[in-house]
């Protein structure tokens, strides 16, 4: 589904953000990538969509190349890609349904959303996501008024406008409470499970990793230390990936 053939990204020229990864991630498989601050994390899921440019290395999505793709290309390999962010990234003073059909946006043409006109079609799917969420009654309220885990949850129905094939969560957790976490991962878990959406997640839990990963990516350095199932990730696995040297 995803394939990373010895992608390397540097930012400065001397450092290595991720170095000389090479992966095959499968169809419906529930990955998390766990790693100490600066391992590579984002990086790694940035690289997925190109919002960071690889400085070797190729990345494939399915049969389609998305490094070298052209600019009209890439933008319809992003569409297949939902992306969601620890910060959540909704434009505050705007309404939750908005916000969710933010995430449709390449469906709708820019004169329409600039005027917040959107398609009937859109804006009842949009409502859909909302309800199934939990937010049913928040849909006309201001993002900024709402908890983090509400947020969250706006952000993941904007994600599932797309209909995406694959969801990047960049720790989509990070700023939550234990229980809110619990209730965003819970999600996460049943849209992977109900529409068979690959998930490709940053945690920096491993007891979070265990519960909720098919699959678990260790990052130390830009390089892959862990690559298992998650009753691999033991205490000396752990170590490995997060201890100083
Ligand atoms: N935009 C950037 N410019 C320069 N260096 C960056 C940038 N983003 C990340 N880095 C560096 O790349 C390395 C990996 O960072 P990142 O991918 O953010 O790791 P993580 O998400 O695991 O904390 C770190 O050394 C970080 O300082
Ligand atoms: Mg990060």
């Amino acid at each position: 589904m995803i394939r990373i053939e010895n992608v390397s990204k540097t930012y400065d020229g001397v450092n290595w953000a991720v170095h000389e990864l090479s992966l095959t991630l499968e169809a419906g498989e529930f990955v998390v990538v766990l790693g100490k601050s600066g391992s590579g994390k984002s990086t790694l899921i940035r690289l997925l969509n190109r919002l960071v440019e690889p400085s070797a290395g190729r990345i494939f999505l399915g049969g389609d190349e998305i490094t070298g793709a052209s600019p009209a290309r890439l933008r319809r390999l992003r569409r297949r890609m939902g992306m969601i962010f620890q910060e959540y990234n909704l434009v505050p003073r705007l309404p939750v349904l908005t916000n969710a059909l933010t995430g449709a946006l390449g469906e709708i043409s820019p004169a329409a959303s600039l005027f917040n006109h959107f398609p009937a079609a859109a804006a009842k799917r949009a409502r859909g996501h909302l309800v199934r969420l939990g937010l049913g009654e928040r849909i006309y309220q201001r993002a900024d008024r709402l908890s983090g885990g509400q947020k969250q949850r706006v952000g993941i129905a904007r994600a599932l406008m797309q209909e995406p094939e694959v969801l990047l969560a960049d720790e989509p957790v990070s700023s939550l409470d234990p229980s809110t976490s619990k209730v965003i991962l819970d999600i996460l878990q049943g849209v992977h499970r109900d529409r068979g959406v690959t998930v490709i997640c940053n945690l920096h839990l491993p007891a979070l990793a265990r519960d909720y990963g098919t699959r678990v990516l260790g990052l130390r350095k830009g390089r892959l230390v862990f690559d298992g199932p998650p009753e691999n990730l033991d205490d000396s696995a752990v170590h490995n990936v997060y201890d100083e040297d």
